[in-house]
């Protein structure tokens, strides 16, 4: 199901119980941050929140503010019209399922020819909602990032953050789109941070405009349809189209019209676009910001985003999210790729049964993943394959499992964890690339990662004592037991 504005998705959740409207008021000044931590912690993720008077610096902003709008199993799936995102990564499975790729881009293409079958490619059309007001800097319009309900999230920020933006890019070369979702520093009211980390396609577009010193334009895209959202977070493979992605997801394509000062294409259904370029070379300080780690990431260089022009819908929503300690609204952006993309897992890896990410290991930290193992050390393999797979390079630690594990229980990987394994013998060190936002290596990007294998040994590696049955009732007493209704 697709929706055709941030507003009908903000309804949907409305009648649905899962918003509550604050009326009164607050404060884009840390007090939203508050009320919206409160939720983000609460069990399951809490309820959106829609700010009908968010305030900037005390004045009321022309525009609502929506956040934690992702935030729970159950928005999430509504975000793209399921009762469960396990929906769509079973579609996506049937898609594969004709043909198993051997690669994320063999999948790619295989997923194209499922978009094609739903008729869900972008198409291009001449107007749209976006442009319903169109503010041109050139023509001197004094509309700016300051008319914007910008979070100043966290005491010691450096600043207000866009911590929802959807950055489109191009490579210069190929001409292939990118789209990605970087966080943006105000530094006034037309210029902004745009923190493409070194390992992201944004960031290496960016590379090939300095290098060929041109400018390089850049639109930025706020609210639509949630499922442009979940696109720009997908760990999808460098060269693949967010925005064919979107249309498999919606199951509609995506209408893309021409910016109005870049030569991009934007979803002309997006709440607010912000226009503009990066000059080559330009870098200056960003941050801190209170980050998805839970600490604060230090100032560093980024590259300069000029605004020449934004243009938003007539009623347009601000769409915000906080990330700090965890939980966070983003733990389940994450989840629902980890889901999504299982069946791609497990097209290259069948011994895969499942895989989660839990909130503490905030992403890239903490892997579990099961496996129906069947030979010696294979739980080595699947470390070093995830290792090798496009952004779980950045898994600090894995901890593979048997089948009979439930990994979106981290108590009971816990418990395997503790019990099966013997430190020296079931642990493997390997040097990776690391997060950029780790901030525990002693030179940032690059760092150990490590491996545990806490499955069952075999008398292949080495093990001779015949492994230890685990304690389980009979299921004849279980059986009975329930049918008494005890729990
Ligand atoms: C709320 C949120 C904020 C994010 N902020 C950043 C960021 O500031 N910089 C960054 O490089 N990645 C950030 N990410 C992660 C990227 O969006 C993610 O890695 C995405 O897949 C990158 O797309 P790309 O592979 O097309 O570059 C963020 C993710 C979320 C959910």
């Amino acid at each position: 199901m697709a929706y055709g504005a941030l507003s009908e998705f903000v309804g949907a959740l409305d009648r649905g119980g899962d918003l509550i409207r604050i009326r009164e008021p607050v404060a884009t000044e840390l007090e939203i941050t508050e009320m919206a931590d409160r939720q983000m912690k609460a069990p399951g993720g809490g309820k959106a929140l829609l700010f009908e008077k968010p305030t900037i610096d005390g004045k009321p902003s022309r525009f609502p503010l929506a956040i934690n709008t992702l935030g729970s199993k159950r928005r999430m799936a509504l975000a793209i019209g399921l009762e469960s995102v396990d929906e769509l990564a079973h579609q996506m499975q049937l898609i594969l399922k004709a043909k198993p790729p051997k690669s994320l881009r063999e999948a790619w293409s295989l997923l194209k020819q499922g978009v094609d079958l739903l008729h869900a490619r972008p198409k291009n059309v001449s107007d749209g909602p976006c442009k319903e007001e169109i503010h041109r800097f050139e023509k001197g319009d004094d509309f700016s990032l300051h008319d914007l309900p910008v979070l100043f999230c966290w005491p010691k920020d450096g600043g207000r953050f866009i911590t929802l933006p959807m950055v489109y890019t191009a490579d210069p070369d190929s001409g292939e789109r990118n789209v990605g979702m970087y966080r943006m520093q105000i530094f006034d009211g037309r210029t902004t941070a745009m923190h493409w980390q070194v390992h992201k396609v944004g960031a290496r577009h960016g590379r090939r405009y300095y290098e060929k010193n041109e400018r390089m334009p850049v639109a930025v895209c706020l609210g639509g349809d949630p499922a442009y959202t979940f696109a720009a977070t997908a760990p999808l493979p460098d060269g693949l189209d967010e925005v064919l992605f979107a249309g498999f997801v919606r199951k509609k394509s995506v209408e893309l019209v021409k910016c109005e000062t870049v030569d991009l294409a934007v979803p002309a259904d997006v709440d607010f676009v912000l226009e503009g370029f990066v000059q080559p070379g330009e870098l200056r300080d960003e941050g801190p910001f209170g980050d998805h780690t839970g600490f604060y990431t230090a100032v560093d260089k980024y590259p300069v985003f000029h605004l020449t022009a934004i243009t938003h819908r007539k009623g347009a929503i601000y769409p915000a999210t906080i990330v700090g300690v965890p939980p966070m609204e983003d733990f389940y952006l994450g989840d629902a790729s980890v889901r999504v993309f299982l069946p791609v897992f497990k097209m290259n890896f069948p011994e895969i049964v499942d895989m989660a990410l839990p909130a503490e290991g905030v992403f890239h930290n903490l892997v579990f993943v099961s496996i129906r193992k069947q030979y010696p050390y294979q739980a080595y393999k699947i470390m070093h394959g995830l290792w090798g797979m496009g952004q779980m390079m950045f898994s600090k630690y894995i901890v593979v499992v048997d089948a009979d594990c439930d990994v979106h229980n981290t108590s009971e990987v816990l418990f395997r964890l503790c019990a099966n394994t013997d430190p020296q013998r079931d642990t493997t060190f390997i040097k990776n690339p690391s997060d950029s936002l780790d901030h525990a290596p002693n030179i940032p990007n690059i760092g150990s990662h490590m491996g545990f294998d806490a499955t069952r040994k075999l008398p292949s590696e080495g093990y001779n004592r015949g492994w230890p049955e685990l304690v389980r009732m009979d299921e004849q007493v279980r059986a009975k037991i329930d049918a008494l209704g005890l729990k």
